[in-house]
């Protein structure tokens, strides 16, 4: 063992693969269910957001634990009714929802559509009309208020292609409830993704309890409240904080959000992110002219956050006790934004030292590609897969 990886038991896998924590897992989805019981909050339902990892075995832990679903796709859909999580706690976002994937979700029961524009809600009042459904809709709120997180992946301003800015919904809602196989239940928002400042959470609270308060006013009945995911991690220091901030997350929405209605979140990459770890091999120990290179068995395609978001993943040299020297971390592919990380201290690599690519557990295995015909990694779970 070196910290928590069974490393005999790695030596005799080939690389690269995702290993999950499936016992961090576990506690992790305890600790929501502590929180939320310590704020006595039975209204509060969480929906994983399939999206940061739609692995089946995640998938089905996660729905046995009893949390509901957050889809953006048809597919995502699907993985989630076959991960046996309950129709009515699955929910479906998305600009883009093709024909058929609004029709398996009108097939399937799903609890909720999130609609994010006027032309989607008659497509879809349209689809369910034809099947004889009543679609349970909530509209996709764009609050105009900024994430202080990567550009992108915030999503809750003014000139982002998400959601139906606020100063109009009116309009909207009212044409929602015109609609006969239409049902208007609540607003969806969502802001953005790894926020570890939670006044931006703050923030949308303010201004859902401005919007919910105008709608009332106006005679709107909201039934529901869905507030999204975005909670970040601490990438740097995964030993010291092994879960993200669930109780100041909660506390924050519980204190700013001035309602009784029942609230919905949608965490993804909180709960995932982790447990999972990308385990590679180093392949070659090059010699540049002033650093030197740690080539890994992994890369780009596996794990792409670093190339597109410049996100840095702890990493972590397995096989090794030596001094710590620095490294420039990188991939076989022939891109030269196959980089996982720059003057990296590791312990001292050699060829088949096995690595750690720390907190990949959330868009990393459901990001990766076969980019240069490379195989996508497979998955290993901890003894304690339940
Ligand atoms: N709800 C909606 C509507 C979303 O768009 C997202 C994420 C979530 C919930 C879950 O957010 P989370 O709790 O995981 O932050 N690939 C990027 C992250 C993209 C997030 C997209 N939307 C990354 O690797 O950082």
């Amino acid at each position: 063992m070196k910290g928590t990886f069974p490393v005999e038991r790695f030596k005799n896998l080939r690389t690269p693969f995702y290993y999950y924590d499936m016992n961090l897992l576990r506690r992790t989805l305890e600790e929501i269910r502590y929180q939320l019981k310590v704020l006595d909050w039975p209204a509060a339902q969480v929906h994983y957001a399939v999206k940061a990892n739609h692995n089946p075995v995640i998938l089905n832990h996660i729905a046995r634990f009893g949390f509901g679903a957050d889809c953006v796709s048809g597919g995502e859909v699907q993985a989630a009714l076959q991960a046996g999580f309950d129709p009515k706690t699955i929910f479906y976002a998305g600009v883009g929802k093709a024909d058929w994937e609004i029709q398996l979700g009108l097939d399937a029961g799903i609890g909720r559509f999130n609609v994010e524009s006027t032309a989607e809600l008659h497509v879809l009042a349209g689809l369910a009309a034809a099947s004889g459904k009543v679609a349970p809709i909530s509209l996709r709120v764009n609050p105009d208020v900024a994430a202080h997180t990567h550009k992108n992946i915030t999503t809750g301003t003014a000139e982002n292609k998400f959601g139906i800015h606020y100063s109009v919904l009116e309009d909207v809602i009212r044409e929602a409830q015109s609609l006969p196989s239409i049902e208007f239940i609540g607003l969806h928002y969502h802001i953005g993704s790894q926020i570890l400042d939670l006044e931006d959470f703050k923030n949308l609270c303010h201004r859902n309890n401005e919007i919910v308060h105008k709608l009332q006013a106006h005679g709107f009945a909201i039934k529901d409240i869905n507030v999204g995911g975005g909670l970040g991690i601490e990438y740097n220091h995964p030993n010291r904080y092994l879960m993200a901030d669930f109780a100041g997350y909660f506390q924050t929405y519980s204190d700013e959000l001035n309602t009784n209605l029942p609230i919905h979140f949608e965490l993804g990459r909180s709960i995932v992110a982790p447990c999972g770890s990308l385990i590679s091999r180093v392949l070659y120990v090059k010699e540049g002219l002033e650093r030197e290179f740690a080539i890994l068995d992994a890369g780009m395609n596996d794990l792409m956050r670093p190339a597109l978001y410049q996100a840095k993943h702890r990493i972590e040299n397995l096989s090794s006790e030596e001094d710590l020297e620095p490294y420039d971390v990188v991939g076989p592919v022939c891109e030269s934004s196959d980089v996982f990380g720059t003057q990296v201290m590791l312990n001292k690599c050699k060829r088949g030292d096995l690595i750690a690519i720390r907190s990949a557990g959330a868009y990393g295995e459901s990001m990766a590609s076969q980019y240069n015909c490379r195989p996508l990694a497979p998955s290993v779970f901890s003894e304690e897969r339940a």
